[in-house]
C-alpha cells in the first residue's frame, strides 16, 4: 500500500489514510505492507526535508527512542504543536517561549529490562512494539556514567536473572555512583543476598535495592538540589537530566519572581523547594512519606537555607484549601500525569498571586489551566522543556497570575 503522511499521533507514531506507520514524517509517502493497520517497515519514496539519519546505529530496531529521524527543529515544532493544540481544545492560547533540549547522552535515569540468556545475559532497551530486549552499547542517548554500568546490570542478571522472566533495572545517576533498584528477579534467600552484596561491592554500585529490600549501601546516593543534598529513597521520582532540571528550575524562578514565601506542591524530594529555600520560606507537600523525609534531611544538613517546612499530604483527596495558602505569593505545581485537578480548583479559590504550573502532560495541564482561567487568571507563558529527546513525550512549564 502506499500512503501519505497526514499527521504524528500523540505517541509519535506517523498517521495517514488511517494506517500507522513507523519511522516516518509528515508529508511522506512511504510503501509497505499493513499488518494489523500498521506499515512496520516502510520505503520512504518521497522523504520529508526534516528527515535527518539517525545518529544512534540502534535507532531501527531500539524502542527507546522513536524520532531520532526527525530533525531538531521538527520535533520542536511538534511538542510545542501538541502543547498548543491541547491548550486550543480548553479554549486557550498563550505565548511560547523557545524549547530547552536536553543534549545527547545526558540521561541520567533510565529503566533497562534484563534475561539470563544461554551464554550469559542480555541488558538493554525493548525492541520497538516487541517485548525482545536490544543491547545498545552504541546508546546516544544515556550518561556515559550509566553506559559503563551496563557491564555491572549484566552480571547482576547472570547472577539472579531467569531464561523465562525478565528483570527491571531503574539506574541513576549519582553523586556516589550508581543508584541501582532491581525488580523481576530470583527470590533473595541468603546465598543471593550475599552474593549480590559482592557484585555492589566489586562493581562500586552506591546502593542496590532488590524488591525494594536494601542489599547494599555503599556510598550515599545522593542528588544535589542547590546548596542542599538529598539522599531519595530508591526509584523515587527525579528529573530525567540534570540540564532538563535545571531548564524547569529557571523557568519556575523566573514564574514566581521576588516571592518570599512559596508553597511546592507535589514537592518530590526537592527538587525545586531545596533551590528555592536560597531566596524564599518553602513550604513543600508530597504524597510520598519517604520522600519528604529525604527532603527534609536535605535540609536540615544543608547551610544557609532560609526555613523548609514539609507535609506528607494525599493532594488528590485532601488538596491545600484557601486558608492553608493564606501565606503563600507564589505556588509551585508539579502533579504527576492525571493532573491536580482538586488542587487546582482550591487554588482557583485561593486567589495566590502567582502559579509556576509544571507538567508531564500537556491535556491535564491544559484542563488544570482551564479552570484557573476562568476563576480570573491569566496564562502568561508556556515553556516547553525536552528532556525526553527523540521520544514523543512532551514536558512543560508554565506561568500563571492574577492580573494586579
Ligand atoms: C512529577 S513528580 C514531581 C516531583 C518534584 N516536583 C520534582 O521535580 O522532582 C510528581 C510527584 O507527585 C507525587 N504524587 C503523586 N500523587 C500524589 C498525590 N496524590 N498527592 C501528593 N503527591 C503525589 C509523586 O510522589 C511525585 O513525587
Amino acid at each position: 500500500m502506499i500512503v501519505t503522511i497526514e499527521r504524528l499521533g500523540h505517541l509519535g507514531d506517523a498517521i495517514g489514510q488511517g494506517v500507522f506507520v513507523s519511522g516516518a514524517l509528515p508529508g511522506e509517502t512511504v510503501e509497505g505492507e499493513v499488518h494489523e493497520g500498521r506499515i512496520a517497515a516502510p520505503r520512504i519514496l518521497t522523504p520529508s526535508p526534516d528527515r535527518v539519519r539517525p545518529p544512534c546505529p540502534h535507532a531501527r530496531s531500539c524502542g527507546g527512542c522513536l524520532l531520532q529521524h526527525a530533525s531538531d527543529g521538527f520535533v520542536e515544532r511538534w511538542k510545542q504543536e501538541v502543547v498548543r493544540s491541547a491548550l486550543a481544545g480548553q479554549g486557550l492560547d498563550a505565548p511560547f517561549r523557545p524549547m530547552a533540549v536536553s543534549p545527547p547522552a545526558t540521561r541520567r535515569r533510565a529503566v533497562l529490562s534484563g534475561r539470563r540468556t544461554k551464554g550469559g545475559a542480555l541488558v538493554g532497551f525493548h525492541a520497538r512494539q516487541s517485548g525482545t530486549i536490544i543491547p545498545i552499547p552504541e546508546c546516544k542517548l544515556l550518561h556515559p556514567d550509566l553506559m559503563q554500568t551496563i557491564p555491572a546490570l549484566e552480571t547482576l542478571v547472570r547472577a539472579a536473572g531467569s531464561r523465562s522472566g525478565e528483570l527491571s533495572l531503574t539506574v541513576t545517576r549519582s553523586l556516589g555512583g550508581p543508584d541501582v533498584a532491581v525488580t523481576g528477579g530470583k527470590a533473595l534467600d541468603a546465598p543471593l543476598r550475599a552474593e549480590l552484596a559482592r557484585i555492589a561491592e566489586e562493581r562500586s554500585l552506591a546502593r542496590l535495592t532488590w524488591e525494594g529490600e536494601t542489599i547494599a549501601l555503599r556510598v550515599p546516593p545522593a542528588q544535589a538540589f542547590g546548596a542542599a543534598r538529598v539522599v531519595p529513597p530508591a526509584g523515587a521520582f527525579l528529573q530525567a537530566t540534570a540540564e532538563g532540571e535545571a531548564a524547569l528550575l529557571a523557568a519556575v524562578r523566573d514564574a514566581i519572581g521576588e516571592a518570599r514565601t512559596v508553597t511546592d506542591l507535589f514537592a518530590g524530594v526537592g527538587t525545586f523547594a531545596l533551590p528555592l529555600a536560597a531566596a524564599a520560606e518553602v513550604h513543600a507537600v508530597e504524597g510520598d512519606a519517604s520522600m519528604t523525609a529525604a527532603l527534609d534531611r536535605g535540609w536540615r544538613q544543608a547551610q544557609g537555607l532560609k526555613r523548609v517546612t514539609v507535609e506528607t499530604r494525599d493532594l488528590f483527596r485532601r488538596p491545600l484549601e484557601p486558608d492553608e495558602l493564606r501565606r503563600a505569593e507564589a505556588v509551585v505545581i508539579d502533579p504527576p500525569r492525571a493532573g491536580a485537578e482538586a488542587q487546582c480548583a482550591a487554588l482557583a479559590r485561593a486567589r495566590v498571586p502567582v502559579i509556576a504550573f509544571v507538567s508531564c502532560n500537556p491535556v491535564t495541564f491544559a484542563r488544570d489551566a482551564a479552570l484557573l482561567v476562568r476563576a480570573g487568571y491569566r496564562l502568561d507563558w508556556v515553556q516547553v522543556v525536552d528532556q525526553f529527546r527523540w521520544s514523543a513525550h512532551v514536558e512543560l512549564a508554565a506561568r500563571l497570575s492574577l492580573p494586579d
